[in-house]
């Protein structure tokens, strides 16, 4: 299936693999680009010499495109994405931020840009930016989906904008690639599809809970890590969302914050200070957010920990190859569309 996005990054199928830290590994990036997709390798959670050598190891796996993200919100990631420029990663991925200084630098050694965007306003920003396409994240999404709905929030974005639009949130299937397309999107992003995967190195009963819940077992809350998102709900997330947090929590337990941002306890403990209480709270959010996800993504555990999962996680009744997922998908795109032609 030939889309602007597959020409754009010389792909075959017009199927993404959503950047997911701890889960969009080299290896589920490699497997993704060799079934004929664009991976995009996820660096949230790494330092620039990880970054580095996860780019690296990536190349070591395939010789097909692939992307990489960077989320510019947090802390650190801004080295990231001088790596990502450093390295010619063929795509670069940014979100949560002003990318217009990557889409110039990629640009100046042929690569593309993606921007992930969940508003209107976001979208117009990142086409004059320079970004050559959208992933376009809606209300369904596991993690930071919008307030908008994709059925709603995909067709007003390509309204807006001339570039092509990836649609995320809620996709797991070709009935969802094709009714992307007929929204007018050139292509589908996937988180949750694919962090249930045979090569998905996310921990075993993750998987097992994607394949258990129901569309209606997720909760969206901006009380996990400060920004609204969606996670599977369970006892892990119901309690961080209970958790009282002011910025005198915030600096009580600034060490062990400190600790799981990776940055010097000083500069934290300023920063908590000098950031007024809005932020300071959302920074102590963010923390200890990134710490239950840790513990929801390595190692499967819903009770303690926080798993961002998509309301599509209803849709899935079993735990595919990375190869099968798209294969499947490309076809039964296919024959959805055909069928509503035939109608
Ligand atoms: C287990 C899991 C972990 C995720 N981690 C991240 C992350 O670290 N950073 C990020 O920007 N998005 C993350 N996401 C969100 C995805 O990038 C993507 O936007 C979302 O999964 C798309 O919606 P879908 O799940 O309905 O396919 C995660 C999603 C899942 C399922």
């Amino acid at each position: 299936m030939n889309t602007r996005i597959t020409e754009l990054f010389s792909i075959e199928h017009p199927i993404v693999l959503s950047g997911m830290s701890w889960i969009s590994t080299p290896e589920l990036v490699a497997a993704v680009a060799e079934a004929g997709g664009l991976g995009i390798l996820a660096t949230g959670v790494l330092d620039a010499e990880q970054t580095r050598a996860a780019v690296h190891k990536t190349r070591s796996l395939t010789g097909r495109p692939f992307a990489a993200n960077v989320t510019l919100y947090f802390p650190g990631n801004r080295a990231n994405a001088e790596v990502l420029i450093d390295e010619k990663v063929p795509v670069v991925n940014y979100s949560l931020g002003k990318g217009d200084w990557i889409a110039a630098a990629v640009h100046a050694y042929g690569g593309r840009v993606i921007a992930t965007v969940t508003t209107i306003k976001h979208a117009l920003a990142a086409e004059r930016d320079g970004a050559d396409a959208l992933i376009v994240t809606g209300h369904e999404a596991a993690g930071h989906g919008g307030q908008v709905t994709s059925l709603v929030l995909v067709p007003a974005i390509v309204d807006a904008v001339s570039i092509p639009v990836i649609a995320a949130g809620g996709f797991a299937d070709g009935r969802g690639l094709a009714a992307a397309l007929a929204l007018g999107a050139d292509g589908i992003a996937m988180g949750t599809r694919f962090m249930n995967t045979v090569e998905s190195p996310v921990h075993e009963s993750a998987k097992d809970v994607s394949v258990a819940r129901s569309i209606a077992d997720t909760v969206y809350t901006n009380r996990v890590d400060g920004l609204p998102g969606r996670y599977v709900d369970a006892p892990g997330s119901r309690r961080i969302i209970r958790m009282r947090l002011n910025p005198l929590s915030a600096l009580m337990r600034s060490r062990e914050i400190a600790g799981l941002l990776g940055l010097p306890w000083f500069k934290l403990a300023t920063g908590i200070v000098l950031s007024g209480y809005r932020r300071s709270v959302q920074m102590a959010r963010m923390a200890i957010g990134f710490d239950a996800f840790k513990k929801g993504c390595t190692d499967g555990d819903v009770e303690r920990g926080v798993l961002p999962l998509g309301q599509c996680t209803g849709l899935m009744k079993d735990t595919p190859t990375v190869a099968e997922v798209i294969s499947r998908t490309a076809t039964e795109a296919e024959a959805a569309l055909d069928r509503t032609r035939s109608r």
